[in-house]
């Protein structure tokens, strides 16, 4: 039998390279850790294989997968798929998987961390005292911050994350309020959550938390219009996508009171230029990217994101796939080498 030949765009965690190899696959490895691969390298390596494990840096379009006329699947090590083109894939006969549920907790907690660092200054005080400046004696007005107790979460996208989230905050007893396109009447009752339209989450909320995957409904879906909505005392948390948020708005809102703050892991241009004018506000928190960074995540992303191709390329159905229509175009007894 052949051997199915798997592009991988770096280096990642263990067990996704092991799996991939007991499985039989021949693994051309992008031998970096930091650094992706060229557009023309991706290109050049995809040509000939029948598995693409990449990144979320990595853009996955129509002239990569004209390159590459073999290719069965491609999995992103990430849940958020909006590097990749799905429509091309699935009019291809491409299977697309993700690593969503693996990541789930990790992402709501570092929503959580950014939300208790903006509000109470944990940032802000650290580089005060490295920095020299604690030279007055403690005193009952300094860095103080709103507390959580009875304020209102807003949350928006009650996916498995913004759930996760949610359910975090029974803990700080908080109200929560939602908007999503669908309500989940279940969870609302077993949480004391509440589902509100979109414009009411951003008038009643004291923070507002996004958690929408990028998609051209969700595109800036967070603009002036929306912060201008937004309490003067409120603050905006983003671990979704930069681009939900329309940057320019944002940084108006920020300067001119329309929010009190916002805590940001997601920006629409990554990384982040150091002089962006985010980065000369006082009233942001900003993160490079990385709410899902616990060492249980990553691995786990790298095992499911190496079993959505091992099971493609096995014909059976993959543990996470992006786009299920695909079966229509090309049924996986057709995609089977293993
Ligand atoms: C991270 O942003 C992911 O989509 O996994």
């Amino acid at each position: 039998m052949v051997r199915p030949k798997v592009y991988v765009t770096r280096i990642i965690p263990e067990p996704g390279l092991s799996l991939l190899k007991e499985a039989g696959l021949e693994i051309d490895l992008h031998e970096s850790k930091e650094e992706p691969p060229s557009r023309e390298e991706l290109i050049e390596h995809v040509r000939d294989k029948d598995a693409l494990l990449c990144l979320l840096t990595d853009k996955i379009d129509a002239e990569v997968m004209d390159a590459a006329p073999n290719l069965k699947v491609i999995s992103t090590y990430s849940v958020g798929f909006d590097h990749i083109d799905v429509k091309e894939a699935t009019k291809r006969g491409i299977y697309v998987g993700h690593t969503p549920g693996v990541l789930t907790e990790a992402v709501a907690e570092f929503t959580w961390a950014l939300l208790l660092a903006i509000t109470r200054n944990v940032v802000k005080a650290d580089k005060l005292i490295r920095e020299g400046e604690w030279n007055k004696p403690w005193n009952p007005f300094f860095m103080v911050g709103p507390e959580l107790m009875g304020k209102t979460l807003g949350i928006i996208g009650l996916g498995r994350i913004g759930k996760a989230v949610a359910e975090k905050a029974v803990a700080f007893k908080m109200k929560v309020i939602y908007y999503d396109v669908y309500r989940d009447e279940e969870f609302e009752k077993k949480y004391g959550v509440e589902y509100r339209p979109l414009d009411e989450v951003l008038r009643e909320a004291d923070f507002v938390s996004l958690h929408v995957p990028l998609l051209p409904e969700t595109r800036h879906m967070i603009g002036e219009r929306e912060l201008k909505l937004m309490k003067p005392t409120a603050y905006l948390i983003n671990t979704a996508r930069g681009a939900v948020v329309d940057t320019d708005a944002l940084v108006r809102a920020l300067k001119e009171g329309w929010i009190a703050g916002a805590a940001l892991d997601v920006f629409e241009q990554e990384p982040l230029p150091p002089d962006h004018p985010l980065t000369k506000l006082d009233n942001v928190v900003l993160a490079p990217h990385i709410a899902s960074a616990t060492i249980e995540a990553r691995s786990k992303m790298a095992e499911l994101a190496a079993k959505n191709i091992i099971a493609v390329l096995r014909g059976e159905d993959p543990p996470a796939l992006v786009n299920p229509e695909v079966k229509k175009v090309r049924p996986l007894s057709q995609v089977k080498m293993l």
